[in-house]
């Protein structure tokens, strides 16, 4: 089958590959009709991870059921399904109890495991033809058949939960205004999911004009740092008091409006504007160690950020990868019931054979390259 495959630093093909096939009586092969590309890619893309060479990356994935192991009794052959970034075994501590983004069985020595991506487990990824999903009766959500609503439900498997997620961790309430730091992928995810829970006042912060549109077009008052710092733009649209909420949606390669790394300066921003007692939820990633990145402290997973400032304010943070399948049934049938969107934000749909391109022009943030979708 033909497959997107890591060589090194900016540097993807897509090759043939061995076929995926049932490996244990759990697995099922899906037959991928749209996988994305996702901000978390361009972290190996950009070699700032150690995914090793040959590695199929594609995490976000959907498709249809193309056969079954003798295990699985749920799912059957032609299931439309979407597949949680995270693989999780079902019956662990934490899969128990609702955490499948940290199982502790699908990656040993660590906890959780995911398709196609550095440090969390042998599994290949989906930017391919066909994808092995094991333990496949509990990670595969049932989409309703056929083709319709797609682009939205492809938003499913990752970061449409991730910015629920992220807007959770910061325990937003209806009525309370919220700082959505990033106007990727996530954070738009992060900016509709806060108007559906009800939030009253949205800021997005970037500096990507076209980002900072979609981020108004779901209601959200765009905030630009190349035009002056997001703080004081943020306390003056506040007349001071600053926001309830925080979410972080941009990781560790955060930068200034000249490029420069500045890892911990989105969590300055948040800090900062969010008020005494307020919640930051932190779904962009921040690694153990980033042995060849810029910042020294990052180097070995150290973050300056002001923790004095934070005690001082009573604030709360929760952070980590999302749990996909706490949330995803719940969005799908928003979606479902036209109340959620998601699929606003593709930019470019593209063959399989033109992925390497569409890394490129996704990681250099091209204009109006927001998200691209990859069709086996
Ligand atoms: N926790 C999870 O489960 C999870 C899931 C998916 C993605 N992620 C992570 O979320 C982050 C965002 O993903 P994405 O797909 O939206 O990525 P992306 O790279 O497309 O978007 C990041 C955005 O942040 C902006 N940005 C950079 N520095 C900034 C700063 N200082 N202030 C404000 N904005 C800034 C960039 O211009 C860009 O638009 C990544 O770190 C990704 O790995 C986490
Ligand atoms: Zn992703
Ligand atoms: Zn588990």
């Amino acid at each position: 089958m033909r497959a997107l495959v890591y060589n090194g630093p900016k540097d993807v093909s897509v090759v043939d590959v061995p076929d995926a096939e049932i490996e244990a009586p759990t697995d099922a092969v899906v037959k991928i009709t749209t996988t994305n590309i996702c901000g978390s890619d361009l972290h190996m893309y950009e070699g700032r991870t150690d995914v090793e060479q040959g590695k199929v990356l594609g995490h976000e994935n959907m498709g249809v059921v193309e056969e079954v192991g003798p295990g699985v009794t749920r799912l059957k052959k032609g299931d439309r399904v979407s597949l949680p970034f995270n693989i999780a075994c079902g019956h662990c501590r934490n899969c128990t109890q609702g955490k499948t983004a940290f199982c502790l069985e699908v990656n040993p020595g660590s906890a959780g495991g995911a398709y196609g991506y550095a440090d969390m487990g042998p599994y290949s990824g989906g930017q391919a033809e066909y994808l092995r999903v094991p333990f496949a009766d509990f990670n595969a959500l049932r989409l309703p058949g056929g083709t319709e609503h797609e682009n939205d439900f492809t938003m499913l498997s990752d970061i449409f939960p991730t910015g629920w997620h992220g807007t959770r961790l910061a325990g937003l309430q209806p009525g309370e205004s919220v700082a959505i730091m990033g106007a990727g992928p996530v954070g738009l995810m992060a900016a509709l999911s806060a108007r559906i829970q009800g939030a009253d006042q949205i800021y997005v912060v970037d500096m990507q004009p076209d980002r900072l549109r979609l981020a108004e077009q779901v209601g959200a008052t765009p905030v630009d740092f190349s035009k002056g710092s997001a703080e004081e733009q943020i306390m003056e649209a506040t007349k001071g008091v600053g926001v309830d909420r925080g979410v972080e949606a941009v990781g560790w390669q955060a930068h200034d409006h000249s490029g420069d790394e500045h890892p911990a300066g989105t969590l300055d921003t948040l800090v900062e504007v969010v008020r005494a007692t307020g919640g930051i939820g932190v779904v962009g990633v921040f690694p153990p160690a980033d042995p060849n990145g810029p910042d020294p402290d990052m180097q070995e997973g150290r973050l300056r950020f002001p923790f004095g400032q934070f005690f001082f304010k009573g604030q709360s943070m929760g952070t980590g990868q999302c749990n996909t399948k706490a949330y995803n049934r719940q969005l799908r049938d928003l979606i479902i019931a036209g109340k959620a969107d998601p699929g606003f934000i593709v930019s470019h749909e593209l063959s399989l054979e033109d992925a390497a391109s569409g890394y490129e022009h996704f990681d250099n943030r091209e204009d109006g390259w927001t998200k691209v979708l990859l069709h086996p």
